[in-house]
């Protein structure tokens, strides 16, 4: 064994091998995971460090940090969502927003590390497949360690996405496809030319990312842990990755005991393969062949970890449940109207899911909530300014604007 602070285990059939530039088991092609030789760990060792989610350099992957690469992301706000909550009756209610990292979603989590851990492996060229988020993730973080990067996306998404992924310099290919087709052949490339695809070869270390999720909420409640977690979900590594967070900070006992938590998943009507199998009570994830939702960070109709979602739902007194394009729009302005916080559709995902949650009885009203929102509504304008008013020029007449300012 060389000497490193991790290793890689098999998900499925727990082989165990060293740190690499590797994802699937040799024996079974079960996903690998990153496992850690953890130092002492207490609650001092964090708290006079970066404001970023690179406070937490043990838990992560990464063996030097010369090869961090940050481009500033992480321990984004944990509000206290008190308007919300009064409409909602929900009495500890916290909005988790990531809607302000540097790229404007929670992909700077898990891009970062993947692209730091890259520059690790020494490699030559990273890319993504991606809905959206992931792409300028990528690319933002690429051109901070000057490697050169290749989005795979499929054709239709927001343009504000594609503008921002471009301005960083990625070479982007549109896809005439499914988020789907864009994957395979990024999988294909990828291994092809070895390029690390974040999200697909880099996918062990890539999730790992998305674990600070669970350290800052932790932290920021003061090193307790929520009673309900609302998670919207695509691939469903990012819901995965938070349960192996919370359980990680277990081991090393900054928590007591994580097991009495519960895990809801979200998804969008027209895109919810795993919101159909667990109400089916089934442990297969049937793939949504044409995603159709306005949700399109969400539209992954081949769920990568959807099978794993079904299992941390049943290990964590889950739920999962979906909504509708009208209910995601709705949430959105609920959000934005109550917290002063403009989310993209996924993120009104989140809030429609909490919203039937509550109304249907399924969380206390003295429950300790964290609902995830985990983009930028500037990102994605086009679904939202349908239903708005727009504002009509006026003459810049006095009377005739007083007349509309009652
Ligand atoms: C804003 C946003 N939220 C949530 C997700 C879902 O994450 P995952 O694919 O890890 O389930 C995505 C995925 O692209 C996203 O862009
Ligand atoms: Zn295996």
């Amino acid at each position: 064994m060389i000497l490193t602070r991790t290793s890689l285990q098999c998900r499925e059939c727990k082989k165990d091998y060293d740190t690499a530039f590797k994802y699937v088991c040799d024996e079974c092609f079960g996903p690998l995971d990153v496992k850690y030789d953890f130092p002492v760990i207490t609650k001092d060792t964090f708290s006079n460090r970066e404001q970023t989610y690179w406070r937490y350099f043990e838990l992560l992957p990464i063996e030097s940090r010369s090869n961090i690469v940050s481009i500033g992301a992480g321990m984004t706000p944990l509000i206290k969502a008190d308007n919300l909550g009064k409409k909602l009756g929900l009495n500890n209610l916290y909005i988790k927003n990531d809607s302000v990292n540097p790229t404007f979603s929670f992909k700077d989590r898990p891009a970062g590390v993947a692209i730091s851990k890259a520059k690790e492996f020494g490699l030559s060229a990273v890319g993504c497949a991606s809905t959206g988020n992931l792409a300028s993730a990528t690319a933002a973080h690429a051109a901070k360690a000057g490697l050169p990067c290749h989005v795979f996306a499929p054709s239709n998404i927001e343009m504000a996405k594609i503008a921002q992924a471009l301005s960083y310099g990625a070479n982007y290919i549109a896809v005439d496809g499914t988020y789907d087709d864009a994957n395979r052949i990024a999988a294909q490339i990828g291994d092809g030319k070895g390029i690390g695809i974040v999200n697909i070869n880099m996918r062990s270390h890539y999730v790992e990312g998305s674990k600070t999720f669970s350290f800052e909420v932790a932290e920021q409640l003061g090193w307790q842990v929520p009673d309900q977690l609302i998670v919207p979900v695509g691939s469903g590594a990012m819901l995965n990755a938070i349960c192996k967070g919370f359980e990680e900070l277990q081991t090393v006992s900054l928590l007591d005991d994580v097991s009495n938590m519960h895990m809801i998943a979200a998804q969008p009507h027209g895109c919810a393969p795993i919101v159909d199998a667990f109400k089916k009570n089934s442990k297969e994830v049937i793939p949504v062949e044409n995603p159709d939702t306005i949700a399109k960070s969400l539209a992954i109709g081949d769920p990568g970890d959807g099978r794993y979602v079904l299992k941390r739902l049943a290990q964590y007194n889950g739920f999962a449940e979906e909504c509708n394009n009208k209910e995601i729009l709705d949430a959105i302005l609920l959000l934005a109207q109550t917290e002063g916080i403009f989310t993209e559709p996924a993120g009104g995902v989140s809030i429609s899911i909490l919203q039937k949650m509550a109304e249907q009885g399924k969380i206390d009203a003295n429950d300790k909530v964290v609902c995830y929102v985990t983009g930028n509504g500037l990102k994605a304008t086009e679904a939202i300014m349908e239903v708005l008013k727009k504002p009509t020029t006026m003459k810049a007449d006095i009377s005739e604007i007083s007349a509309v300012v009652n």
